[in-house]
């Protein structure tokens, strides 16, 4: 590859990874205040501590993060404390109703997508440095995800109903804002080496989250007793609008 593409390749990964750490920012504020909520409403003792180390967890990929960037030579990310992170439950509600919400959302789905997207990415990673840094990611990322079913299966224990198949289409509907953190704005001519840099295309990480969502996602709500079937209908009508993946 000539000297210009791989600079024009690393310019646009480390916008990618610059992106993505203030996601991580926001995932940390986010996990901090579910962490309390959780706790305020009753939620089962180890997923509380999970939530809590979640916050921690996401601080750290932020610098992992940021610390790419400048690998890359994007120069330096502004790491300040996050905005607070906005609720993402419906107002109509109840208090746990909305927590439970919440974590399906950003746990069971937008980190089993993370986590889906990072594993492609680790498999394709050409820097060493990058390989590492998203591989210390993916394990955690798994981790979160793993709250989510749990607080799912709890929740379900206890006699909660399906709070959550109406709500799928939005749910899936503010994922695909998740897969976009982890694609180049376009599809790039120096795509092979962008995904060797953390950054997948557009098809690519669109075929990932349809993949994520139609094996593991919906399958794993409907063992929970969530009615998907709101959610498969919006999945189909998103693939059918974006056409074919890859
Ligand atoms: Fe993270
Ligand atoms: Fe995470």
């Amino acid at each position: 590859m000539a000297d210009v593409d791989r600079a024009a390749a690393r310019a646009s990964a480390a916008r990618v990874w610059r992106r993505r750490a203030r996601a991580e920012l926001e995932a940390a504020s986010r996990f901090s205040r579910l962490g309390d909520e959780l706790a305020a409403v009753g939620a089962v003792g180890p997923v509380v501590a999970m939530a809590r180390d979640a916050a921690s967890d996401e601080r750290r990929h932020a610098e992992q993060c940021a610390a790419l960037v400048r690998e890359l030579g994007g120069g330096p990310v502004a790491l300040g404390p996050a905005p607070p992170a906005r609720e993402l439950g419906p107002r109509g509600l109840g208090a746990r109703e909305r927590v439970l919400y919440e974590v399906v959302a950003m746990s069971c789905i937008t980190e089993t997508l993370s986590a889906a997207l990072l594993g492609e990415l680790v498999s394709r990673a050409a820097d060493p440095v990058v390989r590492e840094n998203m591989h210390r990611i993916l394990r955690d990322e798994i981790d979160h995800a793993r709250l989510g079913w749990a607080h799912l299966a709890a929740e379900r224990e206890r006699g909660v109903g399906d709070v959550i198949g109406a709500y799928l289409p939005a749910m899936l509907a503010g994922t695909v804002a998740a897969e976009v953190l982890f694609s180049a704005e376009a599809e790039d001519p120096a795509q092979d080496a962008l995904s060797g840099l953390g950054a997948l295309g557009r098809g690519e990480s669109r075929r990932i989250f349809s993949e994520t969502m139609r094996l593991v996602v919906l399958p794993g709500l409907r063992r929970f007793g969530v009615d998907t079937a709101r959610g498969e209908a919006w999945l189909a009508e998103h693939e059918a609008r974006l056409g074919p993946t890859v």
